[in-house]
């Protein structure tokens, strides 16, 4: 109604209701290195568009005549009572977007009640979105270092500065082929990379042999050689296991056998994702996993979803195949690009008012009773 009466009286939103316009205003706004870095994906783009067509694929079926005037859009997420079935996922380095960067994101996150997960690859200290966010709900996302000392130190100061919950990304152990990225570099873009979360972290700063600020060059190199670890096997889970006593959910899982490997490793949640279609190219739609992945560990732990998610009736879709919530990626930080804090409130505000609308229109007043049968072709459990 705001918006109507507004436009009423002849205001117009300064960006667009429609988030998936965001990304072509980005596309002007910002240099060629970050905005590649931002859109791109791994390989001709193949995995990202089938995010897109998997999730077109899937069509709702509503309901009529069920009473859907009062609604209410919470839900209970890993103990954690949220007031709408949706996060922003961690990514990294946003100063290359905008200079407030992460804690301006965090700050949008707050005001919005949504959970705020932030990147191990922030371009600020975590602390520091820490003290931006005050109380409220945040998640710490972590690149699993090849040096157990950085990790251990990233965990300590986790927990430090009040993240809950320890999202893991296991489909990074090396960077994808995307070729944006390889034709123009977004690092310069990077506003003090000294004070990044790696780079002021003790752990790191020990590795190194002059200070950051003496051979930048050198730190980042030692930073692409140690945040992934590709020798990894799932008996390593022990560690995190063991120095973090909140919920541990693993990111980037797509195979239901690996969903059942993580349940059985003691971890608390999954997140079905394939990183916005950054690191496999030619894989799996991350929708087109995410009904397996549910019905194989979908008793036993959290199945979350990302990848491709730009609308109220993605994220309807994704809770009727069985994630309790969706990471919401690519369209904040086209808002943070476009217009700071103000611009991933919007963004997040549009995003839940359409999936409030799409829950009412189709005859539901709560995300707890959508399920496969909202679906054409699919049944009620
Ligand atoms: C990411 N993503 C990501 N994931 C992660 O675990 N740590 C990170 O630092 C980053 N960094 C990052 C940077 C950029 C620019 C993008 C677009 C993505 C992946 C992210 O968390 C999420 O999985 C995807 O963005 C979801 O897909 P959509 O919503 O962007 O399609």
């Amino acid at each position: 109604y705001e918006i109507y009466l507004g436009g009423m009286g002849g205001a117009v939103p300064r960006l667009p209701m429609d988030l998936t316009r965001l990304e072509e205003l980005a596309e002007h706004r910002l240099d060629a290195g970050p905005a590649g870095y931002v859109a791109g994906s791994a390989g001709n783009g193949s995995t990202a568009r089938a995010n897109r067509e998997a999730l077109e694929r899937h069509r709702i079926v509503p309901r009529l005549l069920r009473d859907v005037g009062e609604r209410d859009l919470s839900v209970e997420v890993l103990g954690r009572a949220l007031p709408a079935p949706v996060a922003l996922a961690p990514v990294g380095v946003l100063s290359i977007v905008h200079p407030e960067a992460e804690p301006a994101a965090a700050r949008a996150a707050a005001a919005q009640g949504v959970p705020y997960i932030l990147s191990s690859a922030s371009s600020t200290p975590m602390e520091q979105v820490a003290e931006a966010m005050g109380d409220a709900e945040r998640w710490f996302q972590l690149y699993w270092a090849k040096d157990r000392e950085v990790t251990r130190s990233f965990l300590e100061r986790a927990k430090g500065a009040g993240y809950s919950v320890l999202v893991v990304t296991l489909d990074t152990p090396l960077l994808g082929w995307r070729p944006r990225d390889l034709e123009r570099a977004y690092l310069p873009f990077l506003h003090g990379v000294g004070t990044a979360n790696y780079f002021s972290d003790p752990a790191f700063r020990a590795g190194l042999d002059k200070p950051v600020h003496e051979d930048p060059n050198a730190a980042v190199l030692h930073f692409a050689g140690m945040f992934g670890d590709p020798g990894k096997t799932w008996p390593d889970l022990a560690f995190l296991r063991e120095h973090w006593d909140g919920p541990i959910v693993l990111k980037g899982v797509l195979h239901p056998d690996d969903a059942r490997l993580a349940a059985d490793a003691g971890m608390d949640g999954v997140v079905v994702s394939n990183h916005g279609g950054r690191q496999v190219a030619g894989g799996v739609g991350a929708a087109d996993a995410l009904a397996d992945v549910v019905r194989a560990v979908g008793d036993r732990l959290t199945v979350l979803f990302d990848s491709g998610v730009r609308t109220g009736d993605d994220v309807f879709k994704a809770l009727a195949l069985g994630a309790s919530a969706v990471l919401l990626g690519r369209p904040y930080v086209y808002g943070l690009a476009l217009d700071g804090q103000a611009g991933v409130e919007h963004v997040v505000r549009c995003l839940l008012a359409e999936f409030d609308l799409t829950l009412a229109l189709s005859g539901h007043r709560a995300p707890g009773s959508v399920d496969a049968g909202c679906l054409a072709g699919g049944t009620s459990s």
